[in-house]
């Protein structure tokens, strides 16, 4: 026998609606939505959810799971990362596979898959990051959107590394106009960050606040409209990935003024965070090191506005961790030797829900902006990202009204330090459901690795 779970008397949110509503869920899907009482379902699990909100779970749509980084690896494993995700509320994650120079494409996925299959406590699926673009990388690139694979990172930072010059980052571009692919650009002029770098540190400037000074807003803004320019000569449709300066927003605002099918992410570190936390005394501005760069503080107001106003359309975590101790230390009186990445795949629903609470989004715009639109952009709906019949049945209830201070002894993230200690925020996932299978229960984890599976995706259904 299927089982039924009925959510009552929540007030159910998506993308485009709020209403106080029932849920009903048999099996792994959401088969009806009534008003409450204005029904006569039995279950055999009633979740009470009177007062809280009904929300589609998460979806994080750029995450980096054990990535070999900077001589190191990012500390949460599938297992730990995906379980601290279900903690917040996501509930379906799209992480990054590596194509390693000199090697397919193949390869870098079928590592991924063996290092996420059987760990998973959510739902997950893959980007490919490539690193090396020839004829047979082109020919790959097509079998991969086959199976579900349909999306693929090219990075203009970090020479030598995973860095694409605009010859490569052109014909992938083409490739993706014909396969339907989505390119996700790390838009930041590497080849000039680097000169800058090496003249930081020959100055003595090994600070990590000197991470952000060498990786300027101008040199994000460039890539970016180097990018845009790219795409357009293709024909192909473009995501840039973290953009963090509203110079860079100005410039995918100017290109879908224009009318390109161009869309931005960003991320809750650019939102909360900024330079004075990288300008931390001693080595703790080790902890807030990632590209592209936390900004000055007055970009923040730029792209709280560009959420609103859809010139930027998805918030993702880029969770990227590397503990403070021994591996952010690798960094010590050499900035350019931190690991890059933050920690934050278990804090964006609620700094999110935060940013409702102050007034800068609306709640349907917090559901869209990390749940409807990332699942849009990356082939995932309906089946993730509303709160429909026949969607799984990845569900949050979301008490509003519950008050938490995030911090690493608290957080379930494998990492030793939280980018947001001491952060007071309203709002906190209650209970989660991954296709009708309670995750957290009362903030009680009942989860378990290998629940989650590989979602293949569609192409992207945002496109203009
Ligand atoms: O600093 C970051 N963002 N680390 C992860 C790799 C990337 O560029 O997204
Ligand atoms: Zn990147
Ligand atoms: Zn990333
Ligand atoms: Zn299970």
């Amino acid at each position: 026998m299927t089982r039924r779970t009925i959510i009552r008397g929540g007030l159910v949110i998506t993308a485009s609606d709020e209403i106080h509503a029932d849920v009903l869920i048999e099996g792994p899907r959401i088969v009806a939505l009534a008003a409450p009482g204005a029904h006569d379902w039995s279950a055999d699990r009633t979740i009470d959810a009177t007062g809280k909100y009904v929300v589609p779970g998460g979806v994080d749509a750029h995450t980096h799971m054990e990535l070999p980084f900077g001589g190191t690896s990012a500390s949460d494993t599938f297992e730990t990362g995906t379980r601290a995700a279900a903690w917040g509320g996501t509930t379906t994650i799209v992480d990054f596979a590596v194509q390693s120079v000199g090697r397919s494409l193949r390869e870098g996925l079928d590592t991924w898959h063996a290092k996420a299959e059987g760990n998973c406590a959510i739902d997950y699926a893959f980007h490919m990051i490539v690193s090396d673009v020839n004829a047979e990388t082109l020919k790959e690139m097509d079998l991969l959107v086959e199976e579900g694979v349909t999306s693929f990172k090219q990075f203009m930072a970090y020479p030598g590394v995973f860095y694409s010059d605009d010859g490569q980052i052109l014909r992938a571009m083409q490739r993706s106009a014909e396969n339907g692919g989505l390119i996700m650009m790390h838009a930041e002029n590497g080849i000039a960050i680097d000169v800058l770098v090496e003249q930081a540190l020959a100055r003595g400037e090994t600070d990590p606040r000197y991470h952000g000074e060498v990786r300027k807003a101008l040199l994000e803004a460039e890539a970016t409209h180097r990018a845009i320019r790219l795409a357009q000569v293709a024909g192909a449709p473009l995501y840039v990935v973290h953009v963090s300066a509203t110079e860079a927003v100005a410039e995918l605002a100017r290109a879908r003024d224009e009318g390109l099918n161009v869309f931005g992410e960003t991320c809750p570190q650019y939102l909360f965070l900024s330079t004075d936390n990288l300008a931390e005394p001693g080595f703790e501005g080790a902890k807030y090191v990632c590209s592209t760069p936390l900004r000055p503080k007055e970009h923040q107001a730029g792209l709280w506005r560009a959420l609103r106003t859809n010139d930027l359309q998805v918030v993702s975590t880029d969770h990227c961790p590397f503990c403070f101790t021994g591996q952010k230390e690798l960094g010590r009186g050499d900035f350019s030797k931190i690991p890059n990445g933050l920690p934050g795949v278990e804090n964006r629903m609620d700094l999110l829900h935060q940013a409702v609470v102050d007034g800068h989004i609306s709640r349907r715009r917090w559901i869209e902006i990390a749940c409807a639109t990332p699942a849009r952009m990356f082939g995932l709906y309906p089946k993730k990202g509303t709160i429909a019949p026949g969607a799984d049945a990845d569900v949050v209830v979301y008490d509003p009204h519950a008050e938490q201070v995030m911090s690493a002894a608290t957080h379930h993230m494998n990492v030793d330090y939280s980018a947001y200690e001491g952060t007071h925020v309203t709002g906190r996932v209650e209970t989660v459901l991954s296709r009708g299978e309670l995750v957290i229960d009362q903030r009680e984890y009942t989860g378990h690795a290998g629940h989650g599976v590989f979602t293949p995706r569609s192409t992207c259904q945002y496109l203009i």
